[in-house]
């Protein structure tokens, strides 16, 4: 079949993998390549197996797969064979170095772009679809500046607001699209090429189009925004707790103000996934390069709030649990940083587990997609650390349960069933606030939600004597 037009996704992740599979289920007479450096991703991408879990992923990729969507380790082939490249690589924060810490790393970035300009053979679109510091399409013109001959490169940007979990939902009904271009006429001819693709699906009002620095710039913001609301009633929870307010209840009444709105304002154990934390510390360090101290400073305490929540949520267990976790056996519910995916990248629950194993805790750790994950994050651990899919016997013989992940199959187990299976007292630790915490209480459990008041059935002498809260 000869095909309308070839495009390119350089990066077979998490982004570049789902995003793709949609442009080719909307555009059939799109011919779509994604490749990647790292075969095993490709290998997974072309097997049954796919590399990431997202709800509704298998079934589009059976639809387009050897069709119009095709995975490929041969780089330097593809880019000659695409005139439109997506670049979706991954932008971590930098370890190493000036910066290290904060600022994004940019190698894998920069790599494709001299990629891209030595296996050029014709003009080419490339669209920035990681997220990138604001000014970065500037550093990519002046890499691809050098091309052969007539050859010349448009950059545009079309950051991805997909979230985990809900990707496929996210991308066939996007609140928004976003496109950055020159101002020029070989820049507003390259914005139609994008315009025309997604406009096959998303209704026109949806597509907004902007200068490429805005574009970069409200892709971070964004990110920022939604980071800020989940430090915001993290930090509210903590008062709540010492005040005996609800902080579910706060949150329905704040967010009932339509100017608030009321979505992510659910209170847990702080935010996690591979984009929140870095992005708002690259939105930090960009200010404090272009002397902003005190706006650096603003949002870099979002990031801190976000720290504290998860130290408070350890401190609570060790200070209910009689200040010694030696020995204990804790039962963890949920690896992932949300639900619905099997992604484990800067989960909170990395964190909690390490304090925990750090106390001498035996720790069971259960999640239906995110156990092997959970494996690689912890593999330098040997000791004193179990892995168990089957909620009801990870449980089992445990002095405490707590949830770190907000999975459904959580919000209904048999907690009856679960409670008589556990060395008494048991403590039920609700770092997502998803189980009816009166219930479990009446059942037998010392309930320890987030921002509510404790359900204990200690009495109170004996709870100011173990310092629980
Ligand atoms: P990822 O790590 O899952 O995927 C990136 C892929 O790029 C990897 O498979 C890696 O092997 C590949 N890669 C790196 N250098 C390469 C090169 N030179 N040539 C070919 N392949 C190369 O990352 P991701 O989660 O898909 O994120 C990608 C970008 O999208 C990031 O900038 C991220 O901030 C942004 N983003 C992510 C999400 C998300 O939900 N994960 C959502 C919106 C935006
Ligand atoms: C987030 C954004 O929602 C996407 O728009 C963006 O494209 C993406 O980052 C990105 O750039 O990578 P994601 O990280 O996949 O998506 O998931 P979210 O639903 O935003 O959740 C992030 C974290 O915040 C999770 O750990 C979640 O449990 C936590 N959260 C979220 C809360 O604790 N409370 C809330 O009310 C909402």
């Amino acid at each position: 079949m000869k095909f309308k037009k070839n495009i390119l996704c350089i990066g077979a992740g998490y982004v570049g993998g789902p995003t793709m599979a949609m442009i080719a289920s909307k555009c059939p007479d799109y011919r779509v390549t994604v490749v990647d450096i790292n075969p095993e991703r490709i290998n997974a991408w072309n097997s049954h197996e796919l590399p990431v879990y997202e709800p509704g992923l298998d079934k589009i990729i059976k639809k387009t797969r050897g069709k119009n969507l095709f995975f490929s380790n041969n780089i330097e082939k593809a880019i000659t064979e695409n005139d439109i490249i997506f670049v979706s690589v991954h932008t971590p924060t930098k370890t190493f170095g000036e910066g290290a810490g904060k600022a994004p790393d940019l190698q894998y970035w920069e790599k494709t772009a001299r990629q891209i300009l030595e296996n050029s053979k014709s003009s080419k679109i490339v669209i920035e679809k990681s997220t990138l510091p604001v000014k970065t399409a500037a550093a990519m013109e002046k890499i691809l500046a050098p091309a052969k001959g007539k050859i010349k490169f448009e950059v545009l940007s079309n950051p991805e607001f997909l979230a985990e979990g809900t990707a496929i939902n996210d991308l066939e009904n996007p609140d928004r699209v976003l496109i950055g271009s020159r101002d020029t006429k070989n820049g507003l001819k390259a914005r139609q090429e994008l315009v025309n693709i997604y406009s096959r699906w998303v209704p026109k009002e949806k597509i907004i189009t902007t200068n490429i620095w805005s574009s970069e710039l409200s892709k971070l913001v964004s990110n920022a925004f939604l980071a800020q609301r989940v430090s915001s009633i993290n930090s509210i929870s903590a008062l709540c707790e010492k005040t005996e307010a609800d902080v579910s209840e706060v949150a329905k009444a704040v967010g009932m103000d339509s100017r608030i709105g009321s979505k992510f304002l659910q209170a847990g154990i702080g935010f996690g996934g591979s984009c929140f934390k870095k992005d708002i510390l690259h939105l930090a360090y960009l200010c404090e390069y272009y002397g902003l101290p005190e706006v650096a400073a603003y949002w870099e305490s979002v990031v801190k709030m976000n720290e504290y929540q998860q130290q408070r949520f350890i401190m609570n267990i060790l200070s209910s649990m009689f200040n010694t976790l030696a020995g204990k056996k804790i039962c963890v519910f949920g690896f992932a940083f949300k639900a619905n995916t099997g992604d484990t990248r800067e989960s909170p629950a990395i964190y909690i587990t390490r304090k925990l194993l750090a106390e001498q805790a035996l720790v069971t750790i259960s999640d239906p997609k995110a156990l092997k994950n959970a494996l690689l994050d912890l593999s330098d651990i040997e000791e004193n650390v179990k892995y168990e899919e089957d909620p009801y016997k990870a449980a089992a013989g445990c002095h405490a349960i707590a949830i770190l992940t907000d999975w459904n199959i959580y919000k209904n187990l048999d907690f009856r069933k679960i409670y008589k299976s556990m060395i008494k007292p048991a403590f039920l630790f609700d770092g997502r606030n998803i189980v009816d915490h009166a219930k479990c209480f009446k059942i037998g459990f010392n309930v320890y939600p987030i921002g509510k008041p404790a359900m204990s059935h200690f009495k109170t002498s004996e709870k100011d004597n173990s310092n629980s809260r």
